[in-house]
């Protein structure tokens, strides 16, 4: 009887012992992506990363995959661009009477996918503005990561946004603009503080200020509610010029 009970003994030794490590590993990564979440600079109850992006090759792979759609980008070149470019152009349009922007301007829109946002701008007399997304659509989008804008410092007098919520490292998406624009330049946020991105969405806002506080040398010009496809929130920004 002993002998033929024998063998159970070390088979739930292993088995227990399995079960730990498996506990144990899980513990571990969850833990890995604790950390990683809280390196935002803004409070968490204001903004909140997603958990789940093990690393920045898991993100960039969920981004391309919206980037790259071929369904969504037929839609995005077709039957979405007339709509877009029209309401774009009343944002950007009111920006400029509100002294945001100028004809002047050299004006950079960050996410820009296939460049409804820059045919906007130039469209309304903007004419010195580029796009930048992950993936390039020429002639209105260059390739460029946000979190490592491929320009020099003090390049634009105007940002617009409306994927900070793509942003896996919100405070480096803000340190970038603050890095390419002029002193006294304007960053344009479209965010939403109600409702959930989508499945893309790297980051959760929960308030303004979520925002607000990652732009720390920055003068908060405007917030008011917007009706932009799907965000409701618009954040304008002035970087201060440097004192004397
Ligand atoms: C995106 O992901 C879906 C499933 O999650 C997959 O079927 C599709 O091929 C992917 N598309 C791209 C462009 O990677
Ligand atoms: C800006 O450009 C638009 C379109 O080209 C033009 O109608 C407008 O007069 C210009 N504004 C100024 C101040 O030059």
């Amino acid at each position: 009887m002993t002998t033929t009970k024998a063998p159970v003994k070390p088979f739930r030794l292993l088995l227990s012992l399995f079960l730990f490590l498996t506990a144990a590993l899980l513990l571990s990564r969850s833990t890995l992506t604790r950390h990683f979440s809280t390196s935002s600079s803004a409070s968490p109850s204001l903004l909140k990363i997603r958990p789940g992006l093990r690393s920045y090759d898991d993100y960039l792979k969920l981004q391309l995959n919206k980037t790259l759609n071929p369904r969504l980008r037929r839609i995005w070149t077709t039957r979405d661009w007339n709509r877009k470019v029209s309401v774009f152009s009343r944002f950007f349009s009111e920006l400029r009477e509100a002294g945001f922007l100028s004809n002047a301007s050299r004006a950079l829109c960050i996410g820009a996918r296939v460049g409804q946002e820059v045919a906007a701008l130039r469209a309304i007399g903007i004419s010195d503005s580029i796009g930048m997304d992950l993936v390039p659509s020429p002639p209105l989008v260059v390739q460029g990561d946000f979190h490592s804008q491929p320009f020099a410092g003090a390049s634009f007098d105007f940002e617009f946004s409306n994927v900070f919520d793509h942003a896996l490292y919100p405070e480096r998406f803000a340190g970038e603009i603050e890095r390419t624009l002029r002193p006294g330049g304007v960053c344009v946020l479209h965010v939403t503080v109600t409702r959930r991105g989508d499945r893309y969405s790297a980051n959760d806002l929960y308030a303004v200020e979520g925002v607000t506080s990652l732009f720390k040398g920055f003068d908060v010009a405007r917030v008011r509610k917007v009706d932009g496809f799907g965000l409701d929130t618009e954040i304008v920004l002035r970087k201060k010029k440097r004192r004397r």
